[in-house]
């Protein structure tokens, strides 16, 4: 990294944090969330102004290049201007620690709810899991992969200090390889009770197979309707965020059959053929995309009461599909 992007990104952190108690509104937002300054210090949250120039008048000529390319301040019309106003900023760190950019939530409902630092050569989105540093600092060898920054954040503040999270991106095989580099034994994909929180977790199958040839052990747990893990664990504790945990974490395959059963449920009661056939043909395509045989799942169908809602039917034919498809 050249040297200059470094130290503005060194700047911009020092900024944001000391703007953070100077500003009542930020201060207030983080008691309203029940963000606790201890982990305000652990992630570093800081405060970016109400004001155009607040970070770029402190910056000389070179440094103010840099941030340019990094997308810290922006130009119109010859006038440089800082990216991010009124957010509360959460920096972003690489698995070693250095600040590689920076997300910023509004305090109000403007849009984006999220604004990220650029894609640049320092900060590639796709290949940072927010708190990984201080997850792997932390010696557990089971990290749980989640959607967002206050859901690291809000997990933390009850301390559970394994939660690391992607970016509003799917997750990925480099996020995977990430994990296996950092010598994760576990990992559990904790998305929100949402559409796309379930669709989050498919998109990640892709990545199960590869973490699973690399010896870590993956499951899946799907929190209820309407909630994301911030909000559980803030609304219902700890206590009951482990007991939900520790009941609910599927393996690969009993994941593959809840989806399926998601997918069968959502086409109202009794199904038609051609419904059925579509489920068993996800089933079969999430088998593949996880490296997941489908005998596993349908024996987790046999095992699990809570599938007991399929029609036979459906079950019959996913033994269909154990013949292998015609070359
Ligand atoms: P809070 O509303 O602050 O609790 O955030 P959240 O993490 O629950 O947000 P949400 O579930 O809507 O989105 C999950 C993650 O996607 C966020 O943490 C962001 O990383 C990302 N994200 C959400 N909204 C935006 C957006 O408007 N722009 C960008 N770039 N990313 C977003
Ligand atoms: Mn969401
Ligand atoms: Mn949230
Ligand atoms: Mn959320
Ligand atoms: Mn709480």
């Amino acid at each position: 990294m050249p040297v200059s992007k470094q130290v503005v990104l060194q700047k911009a952190a020092q900024f944001y944090s000391e703007s953070l108690a100077h500003s009542a509104d930020a201060m207030s937002y983080l008691q309203a969330r029940s963000l606790p300054l201890s982990v305000v210090d652990d992630m570093k949250i800081g405060y970016a102004p109400n004001e155009w120039d607040g970070f770029v008048s402190t910056l000389n000529a070179e440094e103010q290049a840099a941030a340019l390319e990094i997308g810290l301040i922006a130009e119109s019309n010859g006038r440089r201007y800082d990216s991010f106003r009124n957010r509360l900023i959460f920096p972003i760190r690489d698995e070693k620690g250095n600040v590689v950019g920076f997300g910023g939530r509004t305090l109000t409902d403007d849009t984006p709810k999220y604004l990220n630092s650029s894609e640049s050569d320092v900060f590639k989105k796709s290949q940072i899991l927010y708190g990984l540093d201080l997850a792997v600092k932390s010696g557990r060898k089971h990290l749980l992969v989640l959607e967002g920054y206050t859901d690291v954040c809000g997990l933390r503040a009850h301390d559970i200090n394994t939660p690391v999270a992607t970016l509003g991106t799917a997750f990925t095989e480099q996020h995977a390889h990430l994990l296996a580099k950092s010598n994760v034994k576990h990992v559990t994909f904790c998305f929100d009770g949402d559409k796309a929180g379930r669709d989050a977790a498919v998109r990640a199958m892709d990545a199960w197979a590869m973490l699973h040839e690399a010896g870590v052990e993956v499951g899946c747990v799907f929190l209820p309707d309407g909630l994301d893990p911030d909000e559980f664990v803030n609304s219902r504790g700890r206590e009951k965020f482990s007991e939900y945990f520790q009941s609910n974490r599927l393996d690969a395959a009993n994941s593959i059959a809840k989806l399926g059963v998601d997918r069968y449920l959502s086409y109202g009661k009794s199904p038609g053929l051609d419904a059925q056939l579509n489920c068993v043909a996800y089933i079969n395509d999430l088998c593949m995309t996880a490296d997941v045989s489908v005998e596993r799942v349908r024996a987790a169908f046999d095992a699990n009461p809570a599938f007991d809602c399929v029609q036979h039917s459906l079950l019959s034919q996913i033994d269909e599909f154990r013949q292998p498809p015609l070359e």
